[in-house]
């Protein structure tokens, strides 16, 4: 039988809330240092969970995760972006949508993307070249911003960021900015109040739809299909050309669009924000970084690393992994009950919030012996066992767990391996490196690093 902790009740004040939006991550982590694994907040407009224990999150995730919807602030503001796509939406339209895409990210298919993925970062590589002569420093996190884009884009829609990837990383952390603001001030003025805040939204949200429908009115005009009826392989092709099992309909611009715009932004500012980090990591750890740097020499001996090299570069791997739990950049993960649930001795009553924090639970000590310690061993297969498979959550779990993992998890350790065999980053000193919580977790004033050629 699952052992789950029991629930302490926590009284959280008004005055406490200024902090708590300061530095969510740093009142988390004391809340669950102090009161434990399963907290409960009664608050006014709703009892408010925060779970660490690895066995509450399987229950509420994966085990009774029928029990629990998206209809929190988290997902609500995020969704004035995504609308209705699969990361925000719930219920029968998320499950329909699920079961369309899934083919899209089969383990052949995500394979495939390799070429793409490297010989874009060794493109962005080119660049970076003018930084290594001059030894001006580079902001690393837009870089791994604009590449995780551009390959998104081409290898999900075909669809040719190169040009637009710089305005659209800018329009994407615009929007995300806003999202941030309104979730942590849920009175400002509705976005029909021409504020230069809300202006600004607009602006950067009409600039990506701009982009997207003009891609969606472009393959529809071009029939988009094969010879013999099949879609051309591609994410956008198999959207437009999809219909429903039962009604025979196929999916509206507006839908298609949600879609496009969730897996764009799913699909890079998060692998972005964790190869930043990786980064960061790397340089505080010279020696990881010279074990990472033989490891893909030894493999690839001086020609660009492959899809298949990935099974050969295990370390490289681990070095990500260990990334994601220190770094992970999907920080928070909310839900709400939607009827009373029991779990263990505890009733959850409907309509509750529950709060998860891989951030947390990555750093529990129970579970991570050291938390703060950069180890990559800690993701050997023997250590990996012994652990509870829901202490580890950078991609979620249950039937809601990531659509990308895979795709992250093919992209990530190609792009450290290309990069690493190149060029070695180090930390601009002086450089502030300041964790901002805010969709994903990023340095609040990017990654300076200069760029010295291997
Ligand atoms: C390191 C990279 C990534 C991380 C850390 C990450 C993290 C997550 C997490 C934690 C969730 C679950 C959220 C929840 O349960 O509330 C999620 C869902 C999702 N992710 Fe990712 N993700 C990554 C990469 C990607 C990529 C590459 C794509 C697409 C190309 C993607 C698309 C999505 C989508 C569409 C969902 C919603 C799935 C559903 O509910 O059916 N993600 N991601």
């Amino acid at each position: 039988m699952t052992q789950f902790p029991d629930v302490k009740i926590v009284q959280l004040f008004p005055w406490q809330a200024p902090g708590i939006l300061r530095d969510p991550l740093a009142f988390l982590q004391q809340q669950a240092a102090q009161h434990g694994d399963f907290i409960q907040y009664p608050l006014n407009v709703a009892t408010v969970y925060h779970i660490s224990h690895p066995a509450v999150i399987q229950h509420v995730l994966q085990t009774n995760s029928k029990n629990y919807s998206k209809d929190t602030i988290q997902y609500n503001t995020l969704a004035q972006i995504t609308g209705n796509g699969l990361l925000t939406s719930d219920g029968r339209s998320w499950f329909t949508h699920r079961r369309l895409m899934q083919p899209a990210f089969h383990r052949s298919r995500i394979e495939s993307f390799g070429e793409t993925i490297v010989s874009a970062t060794a493109a962005m590589l080119d660049r970076w070249q003018a930084h290594a002569s001059s030894g001006a420093p580079l902001d690393v996190d837009a870089e791994m911003m604009q590449v995780t884009l551009e390959i998104v884009g081409k290898t999900l829609f075909n669809i040719d960021l190169r040009a637009d990837a710089p305005q659209m990383t800018h329009a994407v952390l615009d929007m995300l900015a806003y999202v941030v603001y309104r979730a942590q001030n849920p009175l400002a003025l509705p976005l029909s109040v021409p504020t230069p805040r809300n202006r600004r939204f607009q602006a950067a949200m009409a600039q990506l739809d701009h982009i997207i429908h003009r891609s969606i009115a472009f393959r529809r005009a071009r029939g988009d299909r094969r010879a013999d009826g099949a879609d051309l392989g591609d994410m956008l092709s198999m959207l437009l050309l999809a219909r429903d099992e039962e009604t025979g309909q196929g999916l509206t611009d507006a839908e298609i669009r949600d879609e496009m715009i969730t897996l764009l932004i799913a699909g890079h500012e998060t692998v972005a924000s964790a190869l930043t980090w990786g980064w960061y990591l790397l340089a505080l750890h010279p020696a990881a970084r010279a074990q990472m740097e033989a490891e893909v020499d030894g493999v690839c001996n001086g020609r660009l690393p492959t899809t298949a090299d990935l099974d050969h570069l295990p370390l490289t791997r681990r070095i990500f992994d260990e990334t994601l739990r220190l770094y992970p950049p999907a920080w928070l993960i909310t839900r709400r009950a939607l009827a009373d649930d029991v779990i263990g001795e505890h009733t959850i009553p409907a309509r509750s919030i529950l709060i998860l924090s891989p951030y947390v639970t990555h750093r529990h000590p129970a579970y991570w012996p050291d938390p703060l310690r950069f180890d990559p061993g800690r993701f050997e297969e023997t250590a990996v066992k012994e652990r509870p498979r829901y202490a580890y959550i950078p991609f979620g779990g249950g039937p809601r767990l990531c659509i990308g993992d895979r795709f992250a998890l093919l992209e990530a350790p190609l792009i450290m391996a290309v990069i690493a065999q190149r060029y070695r980053l180090t930390l601009l000193p002086g450089h502030p490196v300041i964790m901002g919580p805010l969709v994903t977790l990023r340095p609040r004033h990017g990654l300076l690093m200069t760029v010295q050629p291997r």
